[in-house]
């Protein structure tokens, strides 16, 4: 619990889920743009602050572990790694570690002495030896380690032919697309259904600036949509599962506790011995009711929804119930 009080009333104790959230609207509308900046820096927001970390683990951590983990015994398919990703996924692994221990020294500790390994989580009570680049080492396979150890998506992109392919990747929570169905795709393959970023060279240039990078360097970006229900698993695999809330959550008296702003914070990074880049997916859900509790955030996303260009609603499956959250976030 942080001690962050709402402006005019001093008494109120925000909770984390609150003070933690990046809230991703500087202004009153939303438009698509390579929006990338250096990771780690800490942005101060009206409830307060996120982005210290690369690797954020929140009260939900054990929680969406065990979500991710009932996904993949569903469906296989959230997880795959083509051949020549082998070297990338172990980059990742003795990458990430290290650098969680460093973030979370209280409850995880990394030692490597050559490509011996010693891992601790104590979330997890997991002790572990493990020796990098042999699979057998671990529990299960490498990618699947990882996804068990993070709260973020994963996904590798290898940097060949003047391009970055798709071609690794274990992604349990995606807003509204299909892992199975893109992997092995283009960078400009995988941005194929989104309007207007083609026009305006969006993805063109996102994809210039990526393979530039330079081992190490690590980046991030934030994206957005809406989601009902604290669902994480939005994948087109699990469409009739939730698709239809859509139709009718604006007439929902429930509605301002059960639609939530869905924001991604994307880490982007070089990994230093496979050249691949890293692209991290950590999702965070915050209800229209929590959001309200602070003002500023209550009146620009009520704008931001408002003022929305329909492609873009439509693109995001916002359409039929923007306008009514919009009208109660700043009637509210
Ligand atoms: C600077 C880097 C990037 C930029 C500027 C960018 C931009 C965008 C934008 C604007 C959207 C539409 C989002 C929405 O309206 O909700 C999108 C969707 C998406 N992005 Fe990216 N992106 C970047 C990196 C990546 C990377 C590295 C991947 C790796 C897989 C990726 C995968 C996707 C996918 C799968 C979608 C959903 C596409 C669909 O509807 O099927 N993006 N991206």
């Amino acid at each position: 619990m942080t001690t962050n009080v709402i402006d005019n009333e001093p008494e109120t104790v925000l909770p984390e889920r609150i003070t933690r959230f990046p809230f991703p609207f500087s202004g009153d509308s939303y438009r698509y743009s390579t929006n990338v900046e250096p990771a780690l820096k800490t942005v101060e927001t009206e409830a307060g602050a996120w982005g210290g970390r690369l690797l954020d683990i929140d009260e939900h951590y054990l929680h969406e572990l065990k979500e991710r983990n009932e996904v993949l015994k569903r469906d296989p398919t959230r997880v795959r790694a083509l051949p020549h990703m082998r070297p990338a996924v172990w980059d990742a692994i003795s990458t990430l570690l290290p650098i969680m221990a460093e973030e979370h020294p209280d409850t995880m500790f990394f030692h490597r002495d050559g490509n011996a390994c010693r891992w601790m989580n104590t979330l997890q009570n997991l002790e572990l030896e493990f020796t990098i680049g042999d699979d057998s080492s671990l529990p299960v396979g490498p990618l699947r380690f990882l996804g068990s150890q993070v709260q973020d998506d994963i996904a590798l992109l290898d940097h060949r032919e003047d391009a970055l392919w798709l071609d690794a990747g274990l992604v349990t929570f995606a807003a509204d697309w299909s892992f199975g169905f893109d992997v092995g795709m283009k960078f400009l393959e995988v941005h194929g259904p989104v309007p207007r970023v083609h026009g305006e060279h969006i993805i063109t240039r996102a994809q210039q600036f990526l393979m530039r990078l330079q081992p190490g360097e690590k980046y991030r970006r934030t994206n957005w949509t809406m989601t009902i229900d604290r669902r994480l698993d939005t994948s087109t695999e699990t469409y009739p599962d939730w698709a239809q809330d859509r139709a009718t959550v604006a007439a929902d008296p429930a509605m301002p506790d059960r639609l939530h702003l869905r924001v991604e914070v994307q880490h982007l990074i070089r990994l230093p011995h496979s050249g691949a880049v890293l692209f991290l997916v950590r999702t965070h859900l915050l209800s229209l009711s929590d959001i309200a509790q602070i003002p500023a955030w209550r009146e620009r996303l009520g704008r931001v929804l408002a003022e929305l260009p329909e492609d873009m609603a439509e693109y995001k499956g916002i359409s039929r119930y923007r306008h009514a959250a919009s009208a109660w976030l700043l009637a509210h």
